[in-house]
């Protein structure tokens, strides 16, 4: 069923709110994609007056399912053609420094417009039949979308204290629609960075899933580390910045070359348990870093270490048992296959890896494409190339494995049966005449085509009446 279209609903929606004599707004995002003309989906409005009432009246009327209703918040959903409507009271509200829950009473749409995050989320959009589709713009959201800036309605240490989250979600604006942050709202978001203490994991953890779930991830990561945001939220992650040097030697920015590889690996892949993986893959480094001296820098078993590093990151940022097992058995493999890599590599070496990665083998490989970041093209063309050799090679040996593991279609008892052989060696001799006939494809791998073969060759075998 083709879903309708989004204006659709917000005529319906906007004759029932005239029905109940409420004004009523589309905001925030919704109205930001539309005019970005970006793909909408959730739409939020703000109604001047009850709107868990017309929430709930609306979901009655348009069929809608899954109404849910927050009285103390003035705010309710519900789903409707798989997409969700969200209806919130115009509301002013008051924080208190130590707690995140503010103290709320309804107000104007001018208000609650005033307490909302980013000036290209503070833009709505009236629904009512009288003036439908005019834009209530009071901080200049408009220009600020089409400069690409993020910036605050308010002075910006009041925006990020009143919900330290909104920091991370700068960050995450930033990456997710390629729009730079204005440069006082970026100071405030390093000037206020102690505050995001306060604010639940299970919200910081969502909002560093969204950052790695657009298309270029190290936009928003970035940010968060040249803020010193990361070393609050992710101190690990933040201390692969830096380069040393010994002699002629030094080796890579970790922290850099891990924004690369996560980028690498979403310009592949949406698999959000591989992109978080990529981000975490090179956290031992540090803790193995050494000098040695006519070598130069070393990083022996950081994939070990780093691996259980996870145990305790994963239960810190409250991810699922999932996320751990997942990445902790990548990022122990991420240097197997680099390993395959060379002439005499032996079918066992590549079986044990098989084994190893199981249904995860895919996976591994795709995460270990992207580890590579060279800048030079004629390197990073000689190291995919290998790669392709290493994956043909863990397809010979499956192959390999599968034919060894290979069995008749037709069964001993048959064969004996239909020749008149008592058990013995005769019975296995032609067994592998149908598999051989099989493997050379002679015949095709079909009970049918194995028992006329059978019948076939089966006078060079009974034994004389
Ligand atoms: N909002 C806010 N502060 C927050 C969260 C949300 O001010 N910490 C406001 C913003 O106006 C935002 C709206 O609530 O536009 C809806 O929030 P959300 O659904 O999280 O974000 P969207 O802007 O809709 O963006 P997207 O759907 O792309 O995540």
């Amino acid at each position: 069923m083709k879903r309708k279209d989004s204006t659709t609903y917000l005529h319906k929606i906007g004759a029932i709110a005239d029905r109940e004599g409420v004004d009523l707004y589309a905001v925030g995002g919704y109205v930001r994609d539309m005019i970005l003309g970006r793909k909408t989906g959730e739409i939020d409005f703000v109604a001047v007056g009850d709107a868990p009432a017309l929430a709930l009246e609306t979901c009655r009327r348009l069929n809608g399912h899954g109404f849910v209703v927050y009285e103390k918040f003035g705010t309710a959903s519900f789903l409707l053609d798989g997409r969700q409507f969200e209806f919130v009271t115009a509301r002013a509200e008051t924080y208190h420094v130590d707690s995140r829950n503010p103290e709320v009473r309804q107000s104007s749409l001018d208000d609650d417009l005033r307490r909302r995050d980013f000036t290209v989320n503070a833009l709505a959009m009236k629904v009512n039949r009288k003036g439908f589709g005019d834009i209530f713009d009071p901080f200049n959201g408009r220009r600020d979308i089409k400069r690409r800036l993020i910036r605050t309605p308010l002075d910006p240490e009041r925006t990020f204290s009143d919900d330290p989250l909104r920091i991370m979600r700068a960050a995450r604006f930033a990456g997710q629609l390629n729009f730079h942050i204005a440069p006082e709202t970026l100071a405030a978001m390093a000037g206020e960075k102690e505050r995001l203490k306060i604010v639940s994991q299970e919200r910081i953890t969502a909002e560093l899933l969204k950052i790695l779930s657009h298309p270029k991830p190290s936009i928003g990561l970035r940010i968060l580390q040249d803020t010193g945001v990361m070393e609050i939220i992710f101190p690990e992650l933040a201390h692969l910045s830096g380069v040393e040097q010994r002699d002629d030697y030094h080796h890579k920015d970790v922290f850099a070359h891990t924004l690369k590889v996560v980028d690498n690996a979403a310009a592949i892949s949406d698999d959000i348990l591989l992109r978080f993986t990529a981000l975490v893959h090179d956290l031992g480094k540090p803790a193995v870093k050494r000098f040695e001296e006519g070598l130069g820098w070393t990083f022996h078993s950081h994939e070990l270490v780093g691996e259980r590093m996870l145990n305790g990151i994963c239960r810190r940022l409250k991810l699922s048992n999932e996320f751990k097992h997942y990445s902790k058995k990548l990022t122990r493999l991420h240097m197997r296959p680099i390993q395959l890599i060379g002439e005499e590599v032996t079918d066992s070496a590549v079986r044990r890896l098989l084994v190893q990665a199981g249904d995860d083998v895919e996976a591994l490989m795709t995460l270990c494409r992207a580890d590579i970041t060279s800048g030079n093209p004629g390197r990073v063309k000689k190291h995919l190339a290998n790669f392709d050799h290493v994956v043909q090679r863990m397809q010979e040996v499956e192959e390999k494995d599968k034919m060894r593991a290979f069995q008749s279609p037709v069964r001993g008892d048959e064969i004996m049966r239909i020749c008149g052989l008592e058990p013995g060696p005769a019975v296995g001799r032609i067994k592998n005449r149908i598999e051989e006939a099989i493997l050379d494809g002679t015949i095709p791998n079909e009970y049918d085509a194995a028992m006329a073969y059978l019948h076939e060759i089966k006078d060079q075998y009974s034994p004389p009446h």
